[in-house]
């Protein structure tokens, strides 16, 4: 056994090989040595590992160099070149069933451990095509020291940026402007002064945003023209807050769109606006929260986090009325667009910190899509009557665990239902669907 003494230990004492149990919250493999917990970043559950150099830190052991001497039977080839390197994804080098156990077994653990609640029963996974999924994207970019253009995530271990000229998880329609893009950058005279290129695409169009702190030249503005022409693309610049993104070119489209072809309704949305990542799942994730809400005709929904009216609007089409509350300005003006757009009178949306705001709307159900730090102050504000049925969307399991130990054991609610939404394959991401009764 090893000498663990004040968190540390003799490293000597450590054996050679190492069976791999789980994968850590960052999709990291996990060894344990009697009391020790040993991090093999890249091992896969079931594998051993020889380590031959191993490091300490505060809390644990990382095997720093190891070879693999038992492959997992979930090991793959990873797609990408860059992986490993790369910060984007954790996972690429497991099956895709493998992939979604792990993000189960991971929701399961954190319900139990920071919730002390499991659910009645499991819903099967909502799978997503493995790659070629991710509807927007943010690069960053900057100058190297040779006066060469980077532009893509920043690198696993450090903040450094990693240039890519690929990404498989990227819809083609975005994958192929990222060698333009560099061509472009290294043709602007602000490039010095460009930190970020964010994509975003609709179901028709695809928007490029030029973020720069520096006024564009004459030639860089045609530069840029040249590009959205010959890639017909939306070009947008920004040159401070999203309030400043403006079309390049004055007559071309100043918004993009998606439509939910089983419920007739279309959203409109700012290139820079939240929108879910994943067009594929969000279509089956809308189509689940509507079956796990059972809307019925005389329900008032209370939809909270709305951001542009992605749930709100397909449930005005069923519910006697809903009321969305979202904090961002921007996003609240753009859900009451898309109402009006598609003739949706039973549909309001308030602007709101759902941190601070009470409730003040009788409602029958409810639904709740936060961002990672949960949604534990509004929950905790919610009225003795709240909805018998809460639809819980959630990116966090340890948030969504936390708020589900509330909803739980202090309000008196069952979770009757969960199950995980598999927005962001190869990535550790977990996103989840949960449901509460009375
Ligand atoms: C995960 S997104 C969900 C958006 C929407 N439900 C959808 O499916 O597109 C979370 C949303 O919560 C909003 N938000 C974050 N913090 C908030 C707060 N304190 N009060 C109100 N809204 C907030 C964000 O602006 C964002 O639109």
């Amino acid at each position: 056994m090893a000498e663990v003494e004040r968190g540390k230990v003799a490293i000597t004492d450590l054996p050679e090989r190492l069976l791999i149990d789980h994968l850590d919250s960052r999709g990291r493999g996990i060894a344990h040595h009697g009391q020790l917990r040993v991090v093999c970043d890249g091992a896969l559950p079931g594998e051993v590992i020889r380590a031959t150099r191993y490091e300490r830190s505060r809390r644990h052991v990382i095997a720093q160099a190891y070879t693999i001497e038992q492959a997992a039977e979930a090991r793959v080839t990873p797609l990408c070149r860059y992986f490993g390197e790369c910060g984007g994804c954790q996972l690429q080098h497991a099956r895709y069933d493998a992939q979604l156990a792990y993000k189960e077994s991971h929701l399961k653990q954190n319900l139990a451990e920071y919730g002390d609640v499991s659910p009645l029963s499991w819903l099967p996974a909502l799978p997503s095509s493995p790659f070629h999924y991710r509807r927007r994207v943010r690069l960053s970019a900057r100058m190297g020291d040779e006066g060469d253009v980077i532009l893509g995530f920043h690198r696993k271990l450090h903040s450094y940026l990693l240039d890519i000229s690929a990404c498989p998880v990227l819809e083609p329609r975005m994958h192929m402007l990222l060698e333009p893009l560099h061509a472009v950058l290294a043709q602007l005279s602000v490039r010095h002064r460009l930190p970020q290129i964010e994509m975003s695409c609709g179901d028709q169009e695809v928007a490029v945003v030029f973020r720069h702190l520096l006024p564009l030249s004459n030639n860089d503005r045609s530069v840029l023209r040249h590009f959205a022409e010959l890639h017909d693309v939306l070009v947008f610049t920004q040159a401070a807050g999203p309030e400043s993104l403006l079309p390049l070119i004055s007559e071309q489209m100043t918004s993009l769109q998606y439509s939910f072809p089983k419920y007739q309704t279309r959203l409109v949305f700012a290139p820079t606006d939240f929108i879910q990542a994943n067009a594929q799942v969000n279509q089956n994730l809308v189509a689940a929260m509507m079956q796990l809400l059972d809307v019925q005709e005389h329900d008032v929904i209370l939809d909270l986090f709305c951001g542009i009216g992605n749930f709100s609007l397909p449930l005005a089409r069923y519910a006697r009325s809903v009321i969305g509350v979202e904090g961002h300005p921007a996003l609240v003006a753009q859900a009451q667009f898309n109402a009006e757009h598609n003739g949706l009178r039973n549909v309001q949306f308030r602007q709101a910190d759902l941190n601070t705001w009470v409730p003040d709307v009788a409602h029958t159900k409810l639904l709740i899509d936060p961002p990672r730090e949960g949604a534990i102050e509004i929950i905790k504000r919610l009225p003795g009557d709240s909805a018998e049925t809460i639809v819980y969307v959630s990116c966090m399991p340890k948030t969504l665990a936390r708020d589900a130990r509330y909803l739980v054991h202090q309000r008196g609610y069952t979770l009757t239902k969960a199950g995980i939404v598999d927005m962001f394959p190869q990535t550790r991401h977990v996103e989840t669907i949960a449901v509460f009764q009375r």
